[in-house]
């Protein structure tokens, strides 16, 4: 029997097992990620390794470095997270990784060791989508919520407007035409002298600053009332930094930073309420490594309290790139019968399923 007809038999056997283990590792940019998650939500390990020191030199992350350092410690991270899990790889169902969007020579030494030990322990492989993941991690510590909802995912590549239908059924209402929100904090807080990663200072200095000190654009995207660009938002703080400097003036960061922020979640909280109001949807769900941002997370929590509907975010520490957030999709993944083979590639650009039906 081939691998791929062993674990279809295998996902097929144990589609109404309870505690279904997945462990899974995830490599798309800077972290080397692995964690052990039973039934898609009780976390029995979660182990990050980040390469921020790494990249911070070059202002941002070097994809070559990114793969040589994922190579060096996917299979130290995987054995830690079974280890802190109890367990070996004979104990887990299945094993899940990010097979995109991402760097993907990153993606790829993720794919070839999670293939080489699925094929080794003889158990499923599959593959996760990475912003479908970034969905998910609200399920590891919101018990409560299910799909159908409405999920804003705002990452350093990604913004988008997500209709969470089912659990792997999901639809693009809204999307980026140039910079993603994260990639447009990042690019700003660079300009403004702050370290890699950006949005992560900016959300900081930015505490008390004043929000209202610039005026910044909100640009819009003509006839896709839902969809988003930041490129001239950035270039307008650019700008406003490049002509203090050229007068010899100095700018205040936090009043910039503060003022940039507003900007971005002005933009962001204007396309939630528009496609909540199109969709009828009342749960709004927040992902992403943006999604960490003090700032959205509290306008948010003001926005949905004021309209009656239910916000859900992820806890901080599963805003950015985890193993858990792939292991819960993962585990989703499976129950719905979709394993890989042994051919599974890594993909840059990978659209959030059932995007091209729209
Ligand atoms: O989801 P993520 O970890 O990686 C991608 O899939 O891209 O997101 C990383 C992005 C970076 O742009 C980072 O600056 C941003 O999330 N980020 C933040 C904050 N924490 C992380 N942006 C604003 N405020 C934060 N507190
Ligand atoms: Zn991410």
């Amino acid at each position: 029997m081939t691998y791929e007809e062993a674990s279809r038999r295998q996902a097929e056997a144990l589609r109404d097992k309870k505690g279904v283990r997945i462990l899974a590792l995830e490599t798309s940019c800077d972290e080397t990620a692995a964690a052990v998650i039973e039934d898609g939500r009780k976390i029995l390990s979660n182990i990050v390794f980040s390469q921020i020191d790494l990249h911070e030199l070059y202002g941002g992350v070097v994809p070559e470095i990114a793969s040589r350092a994922h190579m060096e410690a996917c299979d130290r991270v995987v054995d830690e997270a079974l280890r802190a899990a109890g367990m070996e790889l004979a104990d887990v169902d299945a094993l899940a990784v990010t097979k995109g969007p991402g760097l993907v020579g990153a993606l790829l030494t993720g794919v070839n060791c999670m293939k080489g030990l699925a094929f080794a322990a003889g158990k499923p492989l599959i593959g996760v989508n990475h912003i479908e993941g970034h969905v998910s991690a609200n399920y590891l510590t919101n018990p409560d919520l299910e799909p159908p909802f409405l999920c804003l995912v705002v990452s350093g590549g990604h913004s988008h407007i997500v209709e969470v239908r089912d659990y792997t059924e999901f639809r693009v209402l809204g999307r980026t035409h140039d910079d993603a929100a994260g990639e447009a904090m990042d690019k700003a807080a660079r300009a403004m002298g702050l370290p890699y990663p950006g949005g992560v200072h900016l959300d900081r200095v930015s505490k008390d600053g004043d929000p209202h000190a610039y005026q910044l654009p909100h640009p819009r995207v003509d006839g896709a009332p839902l969809d988003f660009s930041f490129s001239g938002l950035k270039t307008a703080a650019l700008n406003i930094l490049n002509n203090a400097r050229q007068k010899g003036e100095t700018v205040s960061v936090p009043d910039l930073g503060a003022s940039y922020i507003r900007a971005v979640t002005d933009c962001l909280l204007e396309r939630v309420t528009l496609a909540a109001e199109q969709t009828g949807s009342r749960t709004i769900v927040l992902a992403g490594g943006v999604s960490a941002n003090s700032v959205l997370r509290r306008r948010m929590a003001e926005l949905c309290a004021q309209k009656g509907w239910k916000l859900y975010v992820p806890e901080l520490q599963y805003c950015g790139d985890n193993g858990a957030m792939v292991a819960a999709q993962g585990y989703y993944e499976f129950r719905a019968g979709h394993t890989a083979g042994l051919s599974l590639n890594a993909v840059a650009s990978l659209p959030i399923e059932a995007e091209a039906e729209q």
